[in-house]
């Protein structure tokens, strides 16, 4: 297994550019279940993550090439309907496989993802949505199975109790799709990745209205069609680019983004005293004058970020004063706390809200990551600690951020990757 190491202080400089979303390439590689015609997916970010979703896809029937950012999916002769444990056990997304092949196949098996760090993680809504269109479910030895000689438009209320939930609107609206009549969403997710996915199906010949909203119709239709699709840039990688310019007290142009999904963030960050300058589709991030404590609570989109919430606690670590930041999506999302507390960071957790007393210096120290947006966390902590910091277990940030060493290293910074 393999640690990174950062040896801390440097401000970064310089231009980085921004990889396609995890967030939307899984279900639309999901999406393409749905049809037996060959799919074209561009700007597709080269992910442990990414790679999971190809080899579900193969192992459901579908030939799957991965190069240079485009990935090829066509159809073989030999359709499964079972979606493994050993794959799907490995990460949550893949779990909306689901709703495509049930839609497809009349018959979908797919194992229960199971619990992660970040929390419990249920999939209530998922089957909820998927029967109230007239599958048969069963849950047994672990799988999730679900029959239909043919699915029925209805309407679906997927509200949870933390709100809308992302793969779950997924699920729902990808087995709608082919379903006979109309299907309305309410309570639907409206995370631009949800948005990126309807805008994948419209391509394939879906007829959806009012993704992006928390009211999604969708009319059924009798098949799909093969498509070209890019995916749009990765909010989260450059939310976390953005703050390694601010705790580095650095200068950093971020390319390939849409500023029009960073408001709640840069909202934030410019009340913690970020000068923020946007052209097209960069954006130029450093720092206006000193840092300001913020709080903040992490809440479904428009809101302000969970997967962000671990990077702002790093910077807030740093900011004189108390900041308060309130987690609302996964109210067990804090193992980052105990590790930024190990490189002398003064964090408290109080239930769902981490009281953070800004200190002058972190100091390196070797932290463990937990998950994929803790290890960010850690990163950009050991990018402003004096001395050298190591995280391990780094396959998490792997999941999740497409090259990220080389990234931080053409800004600037000194990391690099070392075996444990
Ligand atoms: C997606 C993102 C993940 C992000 C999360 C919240 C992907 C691949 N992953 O995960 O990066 O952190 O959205 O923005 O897009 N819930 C239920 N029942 C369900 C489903 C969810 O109670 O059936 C709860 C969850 O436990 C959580 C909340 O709803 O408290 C939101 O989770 P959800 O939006 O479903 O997260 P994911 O879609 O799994």
């Amino acid at each position: 297994m393999d640690k990174l190491v950062i040896e801390g202080g440097i401000k970064l400089k310089g231009e980085v550019t921004v990889s396609g979303s995890k967030n939307a390439v899984l279900p639309i590689l999901a999406a393409t279940l749905l049809t037996d015609e060959p799919c074209i997916i561009r700007n597709a970010p080269a992910l442990r993550d990414t790679n999971t979703m190809l080899k579900i896809l193969r192992s459901l029937g579908k030939n799957a090439e991965f190069d240079k950012g485009i990935v090829f999916i066509s159809s073989t002769k030999h359709a499964n309907f079972i979606a493994d444990y050993k794959l799907v056990s490995t990460m949550r997304a893949s779990f909306c496989v689901l709703g495509p092949m049930l839609a497809k196949l009349k018959k979908a098996k797919v194992s229960l993802p199971g619990g992660c760090i970040i929390g419990v993680r249920p999939v209530d809504l998922h089957l909820k949505g998927i029967k109230s269109l007239g599958a048969d479910i069963t849950v047994e030895s672990g799988y999730v199975l679900a029959k239909a000689n043919y699915l029925k438009g209805n309407y679906v209320y997927l509200g949870g109790v933390y709100g809308s939930s992302v793969l779950a609107t997924d699920n729902v609206m990808m087995a709608a799709t082919l379903a006979r009549g109309r299907t309305v969403i309410e309570s639907a997710a409206c995370e631009p990745e949800v948005a990126d996915l309807a805008e994948f199906l419209i391509k394939m010949g879906a007829k959806i209205k009012g993704h992006g909203t928390p009211t999604i119709e969708i009319e059924g239709v009798k098949q799909l069609r093969g498509a070209e699709h890019t995916i749009i840039p990765d909010r989260i990688e450059a939310g976390t680019m953005m703050l390694a310019a601010l705790i580095t007290k650095g200068d950093i142009t971020i390319k390939n983004i849409r500023f029009e999904h960073l408001g709640a963030l840069i909202d934030k960050l410019d009340e913690a005293g970020a000068s923020v300058m946007k052209t097209d589709s960069s954006i130029r991030m450093r720092l206006k004058n000193k840092l300001n404590a913020i709080n903040v609570t992490t809440l479904p989109y428009p809101g302000f970020p969970t997967d962000m919430q671990a990077q702002i606690m790093s910077l807030m670590s740093v900011t004189p004063g108390i900041s308060v930041i309130t987690e609302k999506i996964y109210p067990d999302r804090f193992m980052h706390v105990a590790e930024l507390n190990r490189m002398g960071a003064r964090i408290q957790r109080e239930g769902p809200h981490a009281i953070v007393e800004g200190v002058k210096q972190l100091s390196g120290a070797p932290v463990m990551a937990s998950d994929l947006r803790a290890s960010a966390c850690l990163v950009l902590a050991g990018l402003v600690a004096s001395g050298k910091n190591s995280v391990s277990r780094i396959y998490h940030l792997e999941r999740g951020y497409e090259n990220i060493e080389e990234k931080l290293r053409g800004l600037g910074a000194k990391i690099w990757r070392e075996k444990e």
